[in-house]
């Protein structure tokens, strides 16, 4: 599809590599001004060389979006830089600390990482630019998530239900900032193709086995650029009327009620 985000800002974490990068040029082509993030600056420089060349803005802030005192930071010096943000994106966090995995295989002390992982770091993005759209009663609020958490999956009991608390969250925020014309919605994945996520179930999950039958099963490929697709459309003034959603991009894996 093709939007118009011409005069928008977009924070887009997690998007050096991955689906975050594959919004962050998609974003760009439809007019955005983009500011991305990972926790270091990795191939940024190649990124926003593509998108200058595009004729759009765009800078780079570290910040580890599982530390809220790095993500107040990072939004508090995108606004400096840019002036504004009209698009928080959520992207990122998954690693191969806290590969998914059987239950009876995760390490206690890592339940809370998971949770940081799909959940936690979702939210202290929101709380890090949610003074300022309301200032400017403005906004719109996009947060990847997992079918885990809408789809019982063998090895993501960790991630499922951190997923399925994300979900509930974005029904909570959407009643609560409707009074400040802001929206969110979350965009819910599964296996997707050419991305860090699946290479890091696949190598170090304890249930990989899950993921690869699931790539088999998936009746429609799904590759990052469709992901960014329904994403440039939630960021969109397409998708005005609609805001506590979660919608599952899947490649028709499953039908979540
Ligand atoms: N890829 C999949 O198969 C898959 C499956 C289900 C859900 N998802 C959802 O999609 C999101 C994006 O997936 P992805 O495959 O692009 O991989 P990813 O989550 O590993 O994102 C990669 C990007 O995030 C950055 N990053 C990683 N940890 C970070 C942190 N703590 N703070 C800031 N930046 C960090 C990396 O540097 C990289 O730029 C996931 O976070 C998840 O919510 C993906």
């Amino acid at each position: 599809m093709q939007a118009d985000l011409s005069g928008k800002v977009a924070l887009i974490t997690g998007s050096t590599k991955g689906i975050g990068r594959e919004i962050a040029l998609l974003f760009a082509e439809n007019g955005a001004d983009v500011a991305l993030n990972a926790r270091s600056e990795g191939p940024a420089a190649e990124i926003i060389r593509k998108i200058e060349i595009l004729g759009r803005r765009a800078i780079f802030e570290p910040a580890d979006i599982f530390e809220y005192a790095q993500v107040k930071g990072m939004s508090e010096r995108v606004l400096q830089r840019m002036g504004q943000i009209d698009i928080l994106v959520v992207s990122g966090g998954s690693s191969e600390e806290i590969a998914p995995g059987f239950f009876r295989d995760l390490d206690p002390e890592s339940y809370v990482n998971f949770a940081k992982s799909q959940w936690i770091s979702r939210l202290y993005c929101v709380r890090a630019v949610l003074d300022h759209m309301i200032e400017r009663r403005i906004g719109k609020i996009v947060l990847l998530g997992t079918d885990a958490g809408r789809w019982p999956t063998p090895g993501e009991s960790l991630p499922g239900g951190s997923g399925a608390a994300l979900v509930m969250s974005t029904k909570v925020l959407a009643r609560e900032f409707t009074r400040w014309q802001i929206r969110i919605n979350t965009l819910s994945t599964t296996v997707t193709l050419d991305t860090p996520g699946l290479d890091m179930v696949l190598s170090a999950s304890s249930a990989s086995k899950v993921f690869k039958k699931a790539l088999k099963r998936q009746p429609f490929p799904l590759k990052s650029a469709d992901v960014a697709q329904a994403t440039l459309f939630l960021a969109s003034s397409a998708s005005d009327a609609i805001t506590g959603q979660t919608l599952s991009v899947n490649g028709g894996l499953c039908f979540p009620g």
